[in-house]
């Protein structure tokens, strides 16, 4: 046991107080100073690093909303589309917590696509911190499966035939596709047992696997330290007599109060769309989902919320037409193999392009698509080894780097827009192109980094007081 500190009789009681708690709970005053007093962060930290800090007040908005949600919603298909009603018209404040909840759901995706952008702008995927970008991939799948169950929980045309849509796609899966299928569903139709087992993941399994991620990727972060805007190692240059990095300044109350600020605005925005706008002109919450679930009217035009459109889009990009395109990437490729590779890695190229090419065409274009969607997600995990760029921040990379990974934003929003719009022959070449762009951007990553005239990293952080 460590040693009981002792506190002078005329000490303030604030001092004796917290020593009492220090004496009989070190652990919790230890981990305070490795995490907030004596974390030392970057002092060059910009505007970018406020989305972690509120992707976390999102997360507790979420809970804390969810946890009074709960209270007065009814898991049953012939109560839950009422009880959402219930606590709009007649539970005192209900408008105020299922508005912030809903609104939460998208504020979160937005907040976790701008944080996930910095880190890729700043190469914070990269050496040490691979596993911190790992556990962040792993909660924006958990945040995906945590929004796909709650949106189901309203019992709206939208909940129930987005359930639909979604679910099917498991059917593609060659060979178990239908049992799987039939396993999510609990039923033959989506009904009062997937009901039940969406508000059970969407309650508590799904939320206790985020937590447990959001606490392993802090964890992970402070253990190798945080990346800054230049990309600049600062534990590379400590004060030789106290080991602390110079460039390092204490996370508590330098960044506490910096995220203040961050708070303070997204507040705002989040209260104005909470109190006047709170639907987003059907974005945040669909029309649709104001009318009770139907199982025998399908709705005309079908689309998930805008954060999935994205990966939607490259759903129904995937046609039998792309498929066959696949199909003729993958022959050259083989006979790329054939012309340029020796001995073994030469058979196997071929090989490999023989077998791929008999998958793409013995399964159907449905199949391939829940591949291309999954795969757009996954691919994501492997970005710290298919980025080989010499320098970590995109400061510090050539020009037309900026460049390509303006049009990989534009492209991403314009995949979300056509994700969002009834399917037609120009939306859908459109998607097709920004598909191919999407894998080529991440596929040709390990040749097209390190391309380029790259610019001198300095030293030590680049910091310009305000
Ligand atoms: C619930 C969701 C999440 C929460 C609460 C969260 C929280 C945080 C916090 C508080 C930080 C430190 C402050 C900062 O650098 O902004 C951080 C850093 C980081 N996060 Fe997340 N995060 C989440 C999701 C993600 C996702 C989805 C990814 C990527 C796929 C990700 C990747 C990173 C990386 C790479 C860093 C280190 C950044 C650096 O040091 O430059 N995070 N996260």
């Amino acid at each position: 046991m460590a040693e009981f500190k002792e506190v002078p009789a005329d000490a303030p009681v604030t001092q004796k107080v917290t020593v009492w708690f220090e004496n009989r709970f070190p652990t919790a005053f230890a981990e305070y100073k490795k995490h907030m007093s004596e974390y030392y962060a970057p002092k060059n930290f910009n505007m970018w690093y406020f989305f972690g800090s509120l992707a976390l007040l999102v997360l507790v908005i979420q809970i804390v909303t969810g946890i009074f949600l709960v209270m007065h919603y009814k898991p049953d298909a012939n109560l839950a589309f009422a009880s959402v009603e219930y606590i709009m018209r007649d539970v005192p404040w209900g408008w105020l917590v299922r508005y912030m909840h809903s609104t939460g759901a998208s504020a979160f995706f937005v907040v976790v696509y701008l944080h996930m952008f910095r880190g890729m702008m700043y190469g914070s995927y990269r050496k040490p911190r691979e596993l911190v970008w790992i556990f962040g991939c792993a909660i924006f799948l958990c945040l995906m499966a945590e929004a796909f169950f709650g949106y189901l929980l309203p019992w709206g045309q939208m909940s129930y035939w987005g359930a639909q849509v979604i679910v099917n796609l498991f059917a593609a899966v060659p060979f178990i596709g239908p049992d799987l299928a039939l396993l999510i569903r609990g039923d033959f139709v989506v009904g009062d047992a997937t009901l039940n087992r969406f508000f059970s993941f969407h309650v508590i399994a799904v939320p206790l696997v985020l937590i447990g991620l959001v606490v392993a990727h802090l964890l992970a972060l402070h253990d190798v330290g945080s990346n800054n805007p230049d990309g600049v190692e600062i534990k590379a240059n400590k004060d030789p007599k106290t080991g602390i990095p110079l460039d390092g300044i204490p996370f508590h109350p330098y960044y506490t109060v910096h995220d203040l600020m961050g708070v303070g605005v997204f507040l705002m925005i989040f209260s104005a769309i909470v109190f006047f706008a709170p639907e987003v002109g059907g974005y945040f919450l669909e029309a649709n989902n104001f009318i009770p679930a139907d199982p025998l009217k399908t709705p005309l035009h079908i689309a998930p919320v805008w954060y999935f459109t994205p990966f939607y889009s490259m759903l129904r990009a995937t046609t039998d037409v792309m498929v066959t395109v696949f199909s003729i990437f993958v022959a050259l490729g083989g006979v790329g193999a054939l012309l340029l590779l020796k001995g073994k890695l030469k058979i196997a190229g071929a090989v490999g392009a023989v077998v791929a090419i008999a998958a793409l065409q013995i399964f159907d274009a449905k199949f391939w698509g829940v591949v291309v969607m999954g795969g757009a997600v996954i691919i994501l995990f492997f970005l710290p080894w298919l980025d080989h760029s010499p320098v970590k921040s995109i400061r510090y990379r050539p020009n037309w780097h900026k460049w390509l990974y303006g049009v990989f934003v534009v492209y991403f929003f314009v995949l979300g827009y056509l994700g969002i719009e009834p399917p037609s022959p120009l939306f859908t070449l459109l998607a097709q192109i920004g598909t191919v762009f999407y894998f080529a951007f991440f596929l040709l990553m390990p040749v097209w980094s390190r391309m380029g005239e790259f610019k001198r990293v300095p030293d030590r952080v680049t910091f310009h007081a305000h």
